[in-house]
């Protein structure tokens, strides 16, 4: 069956190959992207591939929700129906590291813009649907303060890391509601993979690519490959296991979770 499956972050790493190999099995790919040059390009190239397979793309900086808004819109507007929504995108080091409303940028498109455009794209996934949002292994305990953008973090890893928990918490509580419904599950899609997050972060090679974009295609369609919604998938060991324990602390993760919904709530309610 084809289905439909949006891939944020997929003109670049584990999204692109992730939407490469979609397109060769024939499935509607949305591609996202921030930049629009870059998207068309891999639009194309992907036309050019595979004629048959229906794409389309929304252009959206992901550090900016009055963005993810309009895309969501464009998405809804298109499409009545979307399987498999992969919340891909993500950063780690980046020379701004700290957006217009104040806030940490790791936190603001690692975590609260995924949310935010899950929540919006709700209504258009079915029960047999499947949300993929993307953990890693790096996960460091969330400090409050600087997620709200009220401390600085001095190290990139360190930021980063914290917006993986919050998306892995944030996956199991969305999944524990949704029992019943699109089943959700975070992603740690292979450690030290070779895109340019780790070869700029780390100024190594890294390990093959296809390791994340072969197992989130797995997890998109393979209905053999699952688990209660709201699991954690670790790639690193090749099955569903344990994330940080606050991720599996209700009291923790319940915090975390309201802090985000309160500045999405926030941070939109300027648009
Ligand atoms: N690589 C690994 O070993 C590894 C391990 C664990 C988890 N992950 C996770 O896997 C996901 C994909 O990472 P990757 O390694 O493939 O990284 P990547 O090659 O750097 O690709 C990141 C993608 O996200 C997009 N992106 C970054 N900032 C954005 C923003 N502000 N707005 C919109 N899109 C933005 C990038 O767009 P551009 O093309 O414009 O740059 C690119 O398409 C991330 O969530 C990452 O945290 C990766």
């Amino acid at each position: 069956m084809i289905k439909t499956i949006l891939i944020t972050g997929a003109t670049d790493g584990i999204g692109l190959l992730t939407a490469q190999k979609l397109s060769a099995l024939g499935h509607t790919v949305l591609l996202h992207g921030r930049n629009a040059e870059k998207l068309d390009r891999v639009k194309s190239e992907l036309g050019n591939s595979y004629p048959e397979v229906k794409l389309s793309t929304y252009v959206a900086d992901l550090s900016d929700l009055s963005a993810v808004n309009a895309m969501a819109s464009s998405v809804k507007t298109d499409h009545d129906k979307l399987d498999v929504l992969i919340n891909n995108a993500g950063v780690l080091k980046t020379p701004q590291t700290i957006t217009q409303d104040g806030m940490d940028i790791r936190f603001v498109v690692n975590m609260l813009a995924p949310l935010y455009l899950t929540e919006q794209l709700l209504p258009l996934i079915p029960e047999t649907g499947r949300i993929l949002n993307l953990s890693s292994a790096a996960q460091n305990p969330v400090d409050l303060d600087a997620l709200k953008g009220q401390k600085q973090l001095d190290r990139d890893m360190d930021a980063y890391a914290q917006s993986k928990l919050a998306i892995t918490m944030w996956s199991r509580i969305l999944g524990e509601e949704m029992r019943g419904g699109p089943i959700v599950y975070s992603v740690n899609p292979g450690s030290l993979l070779g895109t340019n997050m780790v070869k700029g972060g780390f100024g190594i090679d890294g390990n093959d690519v296809n390791i994340g974009a072969d197992i989130l295609v797995r997890l998109s369609l393979d209905d053999e490959l699952n688990a209660s919604s709201g699991s954690y998938f670790d790639n690193d060991a090749g099955q569903f296991g344990a994330p940080h324990p606050d991720a599996l602390d209700d009291e923790k993760s319940v915090a975390v979770v309201a802090a985000v919904k309160d500045l999405v709530t926030r941070l939109t309610s300027k648009h």
